[in-house]
């Protein structure tokens, strides 16, 4: 894709990565059970059987790793912290050796030249915190606020760009509502709950970290899908309006309107999220980033009892069968510039799965992600020309890597993982972007 656009000096280039996904070592010096390693070892939750027990061993392979994001020639890296490593009890007893895992982790990123984003819960929960309730109970949010605690005493004086929380409607509307994530739970009130104390402990993390770590900036990261009603009648709109506040203004009003919506509030009723007084003031503490990770949209329709997905048949797929649209991606970006005027955006995820085939000669040719790349790249220059504040943007994902419940088998990398040897291979939208990069750069 050609364009005369160009992003802003300073634009961050990054690529993307999370704990449970990439590390491997679940046992090792000293970490406890996730939710995750439990979910895996439950039959049926994770296709093929995969765990996360060597993933791509990232615990001990990251300068391997940290070697090839120079040759991308990224400014940053986003990683997340496993609670589990740091606090193993979920509550108390620090984990030195954890800690220096992410230490050494941070000042091999930081000799690179590349600028470290903490993610502090990629959904990886202690699993004695799940047996206590998880998060469902307030307690959790309190315990991440003093887990969050020990993570910025430690690396506070090298990390700046925090990100509190990925993608809270996931983790409490797949983990607990859906139990199709861990801790594979289906209840509309524990869901509502659930969500309610991840969005909470967000606002406490936030709290700790502007007290520890001076200059911190703080982001919170959100899936947006932006939807779109099938047609334009009046029942179709309204649709899309309702799963919309589901997907996403149940997660953006509160943290920037200090609200739930109301006609989401509605419709759910008589369940509702257990707020007490003060928690939405504590959600809706300014963030100095709203992180977007965007991959697709939603079509629905009307249906009796309120929305249905309608597929694109017509439309580009990836391999996981996400529609592609760049254009929706440029549309909610002016949105949310328009609706929630947030002080910067930081796109902390993007990217498609697609089946990979390594060939004879050891190359991996990946044309139709580089294209979605590409044409995602697009949507965020057009976005950032109509005034859209726009800082960066993170590649899912720097690896091939455990794609929750569906294994091994999707994968997301611009570098190919060989997982019987474990051995990296740079796709071809790899040199893609490094050139990509590069050629913004000049
Ligand atoms: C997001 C997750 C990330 C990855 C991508 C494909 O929802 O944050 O870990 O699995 O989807």
């Amino acid at each position: 894709m050609t364009t005369e656009r160009t992003l802003p000096t300073g634009f961050v280039w990054g690529a993307a990565t999370a704990a449970f996904q990439v590390e491997g070592a679940n046992a090792e010096d000293g970490r406890s059970e996730s939710i995750w390693d439990r979910f895996c070892a439950t039959p049926g939750k994770v296709r093929n059987g995969d765990d996360g027990s060597v993933a791509c061993d990232f615990y001990h392979r990251y300068p391997q790793d940290i070697a090839l994001m120079k040759e991308l020639g990224l400014d940053a890296f986003r990683f997340s912290v496993a609670w589990p490593r740091i606090v193993p009890d979920g509550r108390g007893t620090v984990n030195e050796a954890g800690l220096d895992f992410y230490d050494r982790l941070v000042d091999e990123v930081l000799a690179a030249g590349i600028e470290p984003y903490a993610t502090l819960y990629h959904w990886d929960l202690p699993q004695v915190l799940e047996d206590a309730g998880g998060w469902v109970e307030r307690g959790t949010a309190e315990a991440f606020a003093e887990y969050t605690e020990v993570v910025a005493r430690r690396l506070g004086d090298r990390v700046t760009n925090w990100i509190t929380q990925n993608e809270p409607r996931v983790a409490a509307w797949l983990g607990y509502g859906l139990g199709i994530h861990a801790p594979g739970r289906s209840d509309l009130g524990e869901m509502l709950a659930a969500g309610h104390h991840i969005l909470l402990s967000h606002g406490l993390a936030a709290e700790v970290l502007r007290r520890d770590v001076p200059g911190a900036r703080v982001g919170i990261a959100f899936d947006l899908n932006p939807v779109y009603p099938e047609t334009d009648s009046e029942a179709d709109r309204a649709a899309s309006w309702a799963a919309d506040g589901e997907n996403n203004r149940w997660f953006l009003d509160p943290v920037f309107r200090a609200e739930y919506p109301q006609d989401i509030v509605e419709r759910w009723a008589p369940a509702a999220p257990p707020v007490l007084d003060g928690d939405m003031a504590t959600i809706a503490a300014p963030v100095d980033l709203l992180c977007v990770n965007y991959y697709t949209r939603r079509v629905v329709r009307a249906v009796e009892d309120g929305f249905a997905e309608v597929y694109q048949g017509d439309s580009p797929h990836t391999d996981i069968g996400w529609e592609v649209v760049p254009d929706a991606f440029y549309e909610l970006l002016v949105r949310l510039r328009d609706e929630y005027a947030p002080a910067a955006i930081s796109i902390t995820e993007n990217g498609a799965a697609f089946e990979d085939i390594r060939l004879h000669d050891g190359q991996v040719k990946d044309p139709e992600r580089q294209a979605y790349i590409a044409s995602h790249l697009d949507a965020v220059e057009r976005a950032v020309a109509a005034g859209v504040p726009v800082e960066g943007y993170f590649v899912w994902s720097l690896l091939d890597n455990f794609e929750w419940a569906e294994g091994y088998r999707r994968r997301f990398g611009i570098v190919y993982v060989d997982y019987p040897t474990l051995e990296r291979v740079p796709k071809s939208s790899f040199h893609w972007y490094r050139d990509f990069i590069a050629g913004h750069r000049a």
